[in-house]
C-alpha cells in the first residue's frame, strides 16, 4: 500500500472544525484504495502566536517542508487583529507560502448544477461557469519592498507598500497558467492594470513573450476593473485567468459568489517541486467559529486538489468530489448554501454524510 506524509494545519476560527471533516473524509477515501496517510499536526497563525509567540514557528515550517504535502484550513481572528502587522496570524500564512515556494495558486470556481440557485446572481447567468484563476502567490504587493510607515514632506504620517514583479516571476507563473489553460478549454485571460501601472506593463509584456511557446492557447488581456465587472456580467466567457497576487485575491473572492458560497471554493498552491499547500479560499470565519455552522466542503475539495496535483491520485480526488456531489444531490446544505426545501445540517453532520457516501 502507498503511504503519504501530510502536514495538517488546522489554524484558527472554523479551521479545526472543517479540518476534522476533511481529514476523516480523506482517510476514508484513501483506505478504500489502499492508500494510507500519516498525519502530523502543527500550529500556524493565531494558535501559534498563543503557544509560541510567533505566527510561524520554525518547527512548523520544518515539518511542512519535510512532508509530502500540506493541508491548511485558515488562520486569523478578532483576538489578534490589533497586533502590529509583522506579528499577525496573516504573516504566518505569507511566511508559509514563501517558505514553501508555492508561487502558483490555483483557485477554481465551478458552478455545480445543484447550487446554481444558491448564487446571489441569476441562475441563467452563472450556469455553466467553470473558471480557473491562477493567482501569483509569493510576489507582488504582498511581498514588495520598501514597505512600512513613514512621514511625508508635509510631516504627515504615511503607509506604503510596493507592487513589484521581476521578469522571472512573471515568466514562471505565466508558464503554469498556459500549461493549465492548454489542458482546459485553451483560453487564457491575463488580468492586470497596464493602462496605469508599470508593474502591469512588464507583466503584460512577459505574458505575450511566454505565449510564443504556447501558440495553441488563445491569449487575451483585460484590465482588472473590467475583469471584476465581466465576472459578474457574464462569467461563462472565462476559462483560465492569470493574474498577480492582490488582483487574484480579490477576483477569486468575487468568483466565489458565482458558485453560491465562498465555503465551496478550494485552492492548491504549488511550486516547481516539493510539498504544495492546499487550502480553502475562505478565511477563519470568526463570526461563526465554534458553532458547528461552517461549510466544510471547500476544505474537503482542497484535499481532493491535493490528491490530484500533488500525488496524481485521480481516483481519490474524484471519490471526494463525487461524495460532495452526492450529499448535495440528497439535498443537504450548510447555512451558507441553504435554500428553501433543502435540509439544513451543521459542519459535523455534513462530515458524517460524506463518510457514508465514501
Ligand atoms: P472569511 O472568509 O473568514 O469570512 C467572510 C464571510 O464568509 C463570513 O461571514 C464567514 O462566516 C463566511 N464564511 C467563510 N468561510 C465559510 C465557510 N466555510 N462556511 C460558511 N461560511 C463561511 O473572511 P474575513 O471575515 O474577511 O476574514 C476573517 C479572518 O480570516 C481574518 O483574520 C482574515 O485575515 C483571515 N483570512 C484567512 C485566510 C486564510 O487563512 N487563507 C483567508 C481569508 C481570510
Ligand atoms: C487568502 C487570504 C490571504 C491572502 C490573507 C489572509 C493573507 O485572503 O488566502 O485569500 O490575502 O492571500
Ligand atoms: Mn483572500
Amino acid at each position: 500500500s502507498k503511504r503519504y506524509n501530510i502536514t495538517i494545519l488546522p489554524g484558527d476560527g472554523i479551521g479545526p472544525e472543517i479540518m476534522k471533516v476533511a481529514q476523516s473524509a480523506l482517510t476514508e477515501a484513501g483506505k478504500k484504495r489502499d492508500v494510507e496517510f500519516a498525519y502530523t499536526e502543527a500550529l500556524v497563525g493565531g494558535s501559534a502566536i498563543d503557544a509560541y509567540g510567533t505566527p510561524l514557528p520554525d518547527e512548523t515550517l520544518e515539518v511542512c517542508k519535510a512532508s509530502d504535502a500540506v493541508l491548511l484550513a485558515a488562520i486569523g481572528g478578532y483576538k489578534w487583529d490589533n497586533l502590529p502587522s509583522a506579528q499577525r496570524p496573516e504573516q504566518g500564512l505569507l511566511g508559509l507560502r514563501a517558505g514553501l515556494g508555492v508561487f502558483a495558486n490555483l483557485r477554481p470556481a465551478n458552478v455545480l448544477p445543484q447550487l446554481a440557485d444558491a448564487s446571489t446572481l441569476k441562475k441563467e447567468v452563472v450556469t455553466g461557469t467553470d473558471i480557473m484563476v491562477v493567482r501569483e502567490l509569493t510576489g507582488g504587493i504582498y511581498f514588495g519592498k520598501p514597505k512600512g510607515f513613514g512621514v511625508n514632506e508635509a510631516g504627515e504620517r504615511t503607509g506604503f507598500n510596493t507592487m513589484i514583479y521581476s521578469e522571472p516571476e512573471v515568466d514562471r507563473i505565466a508558464k503554469v497558467a498556459f500549461e493549465i489553460a492548454r489542458k482546459r478549454q485553451g483560453r487564457l485571460c491575463s488580468v492586470e492594470k497596464a493602462n496605469v501601472l508599470e508593474v502591469s506593463q512588464l507583466w503584460k509584456e512577459r505574458v505575450i513573450e511566454v505565449h510564443k511557446d504556447y501558440s495553441d492557447v488563445e491569449l487575451s488581456h483585460m484590465y482588472v476593473d473590467n475583469a471584476a465587472m465581466q465576472l459578474i456580467r457574464r462569467p461563462t466567457q472565462f476559462d483560465t485567468i492569470v493574474t498577480g497576487n492582490i488582483f487574484g485575491d480579490i477576483l477569486s473572492d468575487a468568483a466565489s459568489m458565482l458558485t453560491g458560497s465562498i465555503g465551496m471554493l478550494p485552492s492548491a498552491a504549488i511550486g516547481l517541486d516539493g510539498p504544495g499547500l492546499y487550502e480553502p479560499v475562505h478565511g477563519s470565519a470568526p463570526d461563526i467559529a465554534g458553532q458547528d455552522k461552517a461549510n466544510p466542503l471547500a476544505q474537503v475539495l482542497s484535499a481532493a486538489m491535493m490528491m490530484r496535483y500533488q500525488f496524481g491520485e485521480e481516483e481519490i480526488a474524484a471519490a471526494l468530489e463525487k461524495a460532495v456531489n452526492d450529499v448535495l444531490d440528497d439535498g443537504y446544505r450548510t447555512g451558507d448554501i441553504m435554500q428553501e426545501g433543502m435540509k439544513l445540517v451543521g459542519c459535523q453532520k455534513m462530515g458524517e454524510l460524506l463518510l457514508a457516501k465514501l
